[in-house]
């Protein structure tokens, strides 16, 4: 399958986890593109049969430059007639978002806008979401926040073990999708 990791990180730590999903799904055999994101970056989503679309949680919320990409698309696509009533869901097209957070002060409740929020983007141009991932990531420069918050101890986080555990969690999706692919 064609896949694409479209994501942005201000620190590194939601470019880890892109990293590592690109890396996995390579390593399932799928043909994956890893790409920053930026407001006007001219993309085809539809060449891919599924996205990743992720960014870390900045105030609840995706960053502004994924923000700005998804409301680029937006009024590109209504333009070209392409926003239709009842969002047809597309054959053989899937949705993961996925970000980084801290949670600090509400726990995963700050993760869930910022991802719903992509996911609402996905289904109004016809992919299926099948996954939300939330994954922490430590407050960098605060420690005060990495000790003290919802989550606990989040201090180097994404850690290894996260990292695997996102490798895991692309290689059990892709397993899923077995029927789909050709
Ligand atoms: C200015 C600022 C605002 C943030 N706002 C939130 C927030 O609303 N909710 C949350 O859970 N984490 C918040 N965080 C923590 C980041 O989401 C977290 O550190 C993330 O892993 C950073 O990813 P990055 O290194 O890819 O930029 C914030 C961090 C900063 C610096």
């Amino acid at each position: 399958m064609k896949t694409l990791v479209l994501s942005d990180s201000k620190g590194g730590n939601t470019e880890k986890v892109a990293l590592r999903i690109h890396q996995s799904l390579k390593a399932t055999g799928q043909i994956s593109n890893l790409v920053r994101v930026t407001e006007d970056a001219k993309i085809d989503l539809d060449a891919y049969d599924i996205l990743f679309l992720g960014s870390p949680v900045y105030a609840w919320l995706p960053t502004d430059a994924m923000i700005g990409f998804v409301k680029k698309k937006m009024s590109d696509y209504r333009q070209q007639g392409r926003i239709v009533p009842a969002s047809p869901v597309k054959k053989w097209k899937f949705a993961v978002c996925f970000c980084t957070f801290s949670g600090t002060h509400i726990g995963e409740e700050e993760a869930v806008v910022a991802t719903r929020w992509l996911g609402a983007f996905a289904g109004h141009i016809g992919y299926r979401v099948i996954g939300y991932w939330h994954i922490a990531g430590e407050f960098h420069n605060r420690d005060d926040l990495n000790i003290k918050g919802r989550l606990g101890d989040i201090r180097g986080r994404p850690n290894a073990r996260d990292l695997k555990d996102v490798e895991n969690r692309v290689k059990g999706l892709i397993a899923s999708l077995v029927h789909w692919q050709s």
